[in-house]
């Protein structure tokens, strides 16, 4: 929705431009036209000012913790709901009835084998290999598997490949761990639900019965729906900009699990973990948090701080409640990582630096540790996180695909390079 208009002064020259509104949440000036009037570009180094697109899938309340998917609450969506409900939310803007849930399940659940040829695929790569890498060059291979859903300007096969997509992940997850510790890959069992399901591709073993531990499976549901969506960070803007090329969305979810990997984003549940690990016992906590504080040491206390949270991250909420429950489920009673966690909480929240920063404990902080509690190793947290995300993903790709006014993603930069220059022999270059 468009109203009033500011006026910005370039050089004595005023440029009238109008401000749009959302429903909730800082509205936006319009600058498309500021280049053709001034022949300026603004410059937003990380993009901390710039809405990219307008976006009716997630808002965040940075100020105030809060996490809305399609205007529903994270809170309520975790306690209530399930991922595959929330992934058809996500997709179409509304919670599904009785009988469009079951049709979507349905849907998702036929789509759980990867092509038999993807088996001879995993084996070119060595064991030891981070399951992020194999998760790169999989999801990416996918384009190279399914041909009759890689045209977008066909909603059928846009739709297909979504639902590909959301029910191939977790097989491939679970594929890339049981490469990675010498087991056989264990097929999809399209009676159990989806999480169940890939508990058990990652778990069990063909010389033995598996049973599910529902608390755990509900457990990592809930990690799931915490991680389904979050506007536009660095991933999603990464498969949007991809997507806005008109690249095969199998292409475009490969780039946003890359850019998922980094430490300062996806992966930082594992460095979170390392780091506790790392500091070992509480009282090791303040040379930590010195260091953290510390200028010239580029150390960060990971699970910490975020781009948009500067207040409790409301996720972060919820998983430690779930720690909780999952540790009790297994009997842990005395977690010395969990040690850790909770008195450099404590220790954090207090600080003056990290109140004055508003740093406050991220999603990330309390993942971790539940993830490596149900038997995951910290190689695969990240792997969990693109799982989860791929859905927010495709969400995003399929708004931008159907925005009319669709145009591919190019920033502009400012130059501060060479001005032109002649070429010299090498001989002339003295
Ligand atoms: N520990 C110590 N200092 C920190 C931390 C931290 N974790 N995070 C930010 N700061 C300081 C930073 O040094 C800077 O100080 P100064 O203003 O004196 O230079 C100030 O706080 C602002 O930091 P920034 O890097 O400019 O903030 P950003 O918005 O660019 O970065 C962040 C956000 C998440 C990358 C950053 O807080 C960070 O590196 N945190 C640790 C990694 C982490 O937990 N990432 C997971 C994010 S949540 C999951 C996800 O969405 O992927």
């Amino acid at each position: 929705m468009d109203s009033k208009s500011s006026t910005l002064n370039v050089d004595g020259t005023s440029v009238e431009m109008s401000i749009k509104r959302g429903t909730i949440g800082p509205s936006v000036i319009d600058i498309s036209k500021l280049y053709g009037q001034t022949g300026m570009f603004t410059y937003d180094p990380g993009f901390t000012s710039t809405a990219s697109c307008e976006s009716k899938i997630t808002y965040i309340d940075g100020d105030e913790g809060v996490l809305l998917y399609r205007g529903y609450p994270i809170e309520q969506l975790a306690e209530h709901g399930d991922f595959l409900e929330t992934c058809y939310l996500l997709l179409y803007g509304e919670l599904p009835t009785a009988a469009q849930k079951a049709d979507f399940d349905y849907r998702v659940t036929r789509h759980t084998m990867v092509h038999d040829q993807m088996n001879r695929f995993f084996q070119g790569f060595r064991r030891d290999a981070h399951p992020m890498a194999i998760m790169v060059a999989c999801v990416g291979a996918l384009s190279a598997f399914y041909h009759d859903s890689t045209d977008i300007s066909d909603p059928h096969q846009r739709m297909v490949a979504s639902m590909r997509m959301i029910a191939k992940m977790p097989t491939l997850a679970a594929m890339a761990y049981k490469y990675s510790i010498g087991q056989p890959f264990i097929y999809p069992k399209n009676d159990l639900d989806y999480t169940s399901n890939f508990l058990r591709m990652c778990f069990a073993v063909p010389a033995e019965e598996y049973r599910v531990n529902p608390v755990l499976s509900r457990a990592l549901d809930r990690i799931f729906i915490l991680h389904a969506d979050h506007e536009q960070n660095a991933s999603t803007s990464t498969v949007r900009l991809a997507g806005s090329s008109g690249a095969n969305p199998f292409a475009c979810i490969a780039a946003g699990v890359a850019c998922l990997w980094g430490p300062a984003h996806g992966g930082a549940n594992e460095a979170a973990l390392k780091m506790l690990e790392e500091i070992g016992t509480p009282d090791r906590i303040p040379e930590f948090i010195g260091r953290a504080k510390d200028k010239n040491d580029p150390f960060r206390l990971m699970g910490f701080g975020h781009r948009v949270y500067k207040n409790y991250d409301p996720r972060a909420r919820i998983m430690q409640h779930t720690t909780h429950e999952v540790l009790s489920e297994l009997g842990i009673r005395d977690d010395p990582l969990l040690d850790v966690a909770m008195e450099l909480e404590q220790i954090a929240l207090k600080d003056e630096y990290f109140i004055e920063k508003k740093l406050y404990p991220n999603i990330d902080f309390y993942s971790g540790i539940t993830l490596k509690a149900m038997g995951f190793p910290t190689s695969m947290f990240t792997v969990l996180f693109a799982l989860a995300r791929t859905v927010g993903w495709i969400a995003q790709w399929s708004e931008m695909i159907e925005d009319p006014s669709q145009r591919i993603g190019r920033p502009r930069q400012l130059y501060t390079g060479a001005p032109r220059r002649d070429y010299l022999t090498v001989a002339q270059r003295g």
